[in-house]
């Protein structure tokens, strides 16, 4: 059985102050990590606060990005092994704010992935479509080529502990999301591609995480659906309420 894994993705919002009342707000709050995994991406200055919260909670903690270097003369990046050191457990890449903003190419993806794996974290791999190539009807040719780009190298076993997360880009933060159907289609057609690359027992252990305006009031059916394994959530993990009751969706 995959577990469930809730993800808020803070993007660059809140600083360390902010952050640390937002963890006062729910503590003790989380579900259980043998039921729910719950985690939060946030910006790489809020990362030692939430670190050191998760080490007596059942929160996780995820960066929102890292280079593929582990150490050296790149002025600006973050370092995966220094990230791994003070504690993270996963990195997101591959967000389509980082390919839009940042000019991130599926390249750059698969070597961060290799990177985190190097430094014992995990990825939770980002991918999806826009709407001009969801209107041309390519959208699955779409996000299978840059899931096979960024696994391209990494083993089963690599694979099996990833998180994978569909977030069409017209459902962020559009306050319009993917219909179940439409979610979960495209969860499904990502495990099967992983089925091909690798095999059945890899397709069946890999999560997958639905991304694009999630909220509480949408959280319960998504996460019904046979292939979606989890959310990964920008505006609705903001607010400590409002992520609470994303993480707790089973209750
Ligand atoms: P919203 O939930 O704000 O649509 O953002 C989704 C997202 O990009 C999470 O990574």
């Amino acid at each position: 059985m995959r577990k469930p894994i809730i993800a808020g993705n803070w993007k660059m919002n809140k600083n360390p102050e902010e952050t640390q009342e937002f963890l006062e707000a729910i503590k003790g709050k989380l579900p259980a990590a043998d039921q729910v995994e719950s985690v939060i991406a946030a910006p790489a200055i809020d990362l030692n606060a939430l670190v050191w919260f998760s080490k007596d909670s059942d929160l996780k903690v995820a960066a929102e990005n890292c280079y593929f270097e582990d150490e050296g003369a790149f002025t600006g990046e973050t370092s995966p092994k220094a990230l791994s050191e003070m504690g993270v457990d996963y990195v997101v890449i591959g967000h389509s704010e980082r390919r839009g903003y940042f000019h991130e190419t599926d390249e750059d993806i698969n070597k961060k992935a290799k990177a985190i794996f190097r430094n014992n974290m995990l990825p939770i791999i980002c991918c999806g479509e826009s709407l001009e190539t969801r209107e041309a009807g390519k959208q699955t040719d779409w996000v299978v080529a840059q899931i096979k780009a960024a696994l391209a190298g990494l083993t089963a076993e690599e694979v099996s502990k990833s998180v994978i997360a569909y977030e069409p880009i017209w459902a962020i933060g559009t306050g319009k999301t993917a219909s179940a159907d439409q979610a979960q289609e495209m969860c499904h057609a990502i495990r099967e591609a992983v089925k091909g690359l690798y095999n059945e027992q890899t397709a069946e252990n890999v999560r997958i995480q639905y991304g694009g305006s999630v909220k509480p009031a949408n959280v319960k059916e998504l996460m019904a659906k046979p292939d979606i394994d989890g959310g990964l959530v920008g505006g609705a993990s903001m607010v400590p309420d409002s992520f609470l009751a994303l993480v707790n969706y089973q209750n």
